[in-house]
């Protein structure tokens, strides 16, 4: 019998099943009812159980190979494809490729203008305190000025919120390192404002900081120039507009002529041609004396500029909102724009 089941094993080892129908007789001969394999079975019923164990493996391990067989057959077919389904004379696709967002182009491009003139990148938190955010930049707690840039607090511990400018940067910049200071820190910011074609509750700022002996307003202005000529082209119009920030003291505004052409161009500068861009102005004592850097020997200026605010005008975007809705078809059209 051992010897029986060993044969039939060599046997089946060496069938080749090419087609369906030799399949179909594989089965027969040795799978079906009565098959070689069944008789085999019927035979080892009727022999004593001392016989028994030893072969019972023997011929599990018969049948095993005898339906593998067949079911490696199946498989094969399965993984063969159909080649009429396939045409294989279509062209390729290619993956898309992706590009830079609008607001990362023009982030890109406003700190390489500053690191060309010696300014550091410096990035902070987006989670501040209140220290950071308002109360070192001289803003202490109930300063009206404070009513202009409401935020959202982080309810389980009211010291912490969503930082509304950049300039807690600047704080935290200057709490490490001692002047000379030259530092850009782009980032995002939070605001608790109504969302429209002009502002969102979301938006992207650069923050900019000199500290040095003796810099004063001139020093200023002609960073300014330096950068909107840089990013604008020489024939940029811009205007100083006096201001005031709790951390500057003298501050500015700074406007660029964008045009009073179209009904949107009066919307957007609210019918003055004028749209803002920055706030700057030379850093007042007290923030220095909060950090410990000296205000009788040092001296400096700081701006803030909005990111979008730029895009809108480089891309002739008239509505901020775009920005952050990320159509496909708003974005693609800056994939080859620099
Ligand atoms: N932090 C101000 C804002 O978000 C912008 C600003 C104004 C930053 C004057 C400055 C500055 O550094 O000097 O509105």
């Amino acid at each position: 019998m051992q010897e029986k089941i060993n044969k039939l094993i060599k046997d089946i080892n060496k069938v080749v099943l090419e087609t369906d129908e030799d399949v179909k007789i594989f089965q027969e001969k040795y799978l079906s009812k009565k098959g070689i394999i069944g008789d085999v079975f019927r035979q080892f019923k009727t022999m004593p159980n001392s016989e028994k164990k030893e072969l019972g493996s023997l011929l599990n391990q018969l049948k095993k190979i005898a339906t593998g067989k067949i079911e490696h057959v199946a498989q094969a077919q399965n993984n063969t494809p159909d080649k009429e389904l396939f045409d294989l004379t279509m062209p390729a696709s290619y993956n898309k490729i992706g590009s830079l967002h609008p607001l990362s182009k023009v982030q890109n491009k406003i700190v390489s203008i500053f690191q060309k003139v010696g300014f550091l990148m410096s990035e902070g938190p987006e989670i501040e305190d209140d220290w950071h955010n308002f109360t070192a930049l001289n803003m202490p707690k109930h300063h009206p000025a404070r009513d202009m840039q409401d935020t959202f607090f982080i309810s389980i511990n009211p010291d912490t919120l969503l930082r509304t400018h950049t300039s807690s940067v600047q704080i935290r910049y200057m709490e490490k390192t001692k002047p000379p200071i030259r530092i850009i820190s782009p980032g995002r910011v939070y605001r608790k404002e109504d969302i429209s074609m002009r502002s969102h509750c979301l938006f992207h700022q650069i923050e900019g900081l000199y500290i040095d002996e003796n810099v004063n307003f001139a020093d200023l202005k002609k960073m300014i120039m330096y950068f909107v000529e840089n990013l604008f082209g020489k024939d940029v119009k811009i205007r100083f507009r006096p201001s005031f920030f709790p951390f500057t003291e003298p501050s500015a505004e700074i406007d660029i002529y964008w045009g009073l052409k179209t009904e949107a161009d009066h919307r957007i500068t609210k019918g003055t041609g004028w749209l803002e861009i920055m706030g700057c102005g030379m850093i007042d004592p007290n923030v220095l004396n909060n950090v410990n850097i000296d205000s009788n020997k040092f001296s400096g200026f700081a701006f803030g500029l909005g990111i979008e605010r730029i895009a809108m005008l480089l891309y002739q975007v008239n509505d901020l909102r775009l920005f952050f809705e990320n159509d496909l078809r708003f974005l693609k059209q800056f994939q080859t724009t620099k």
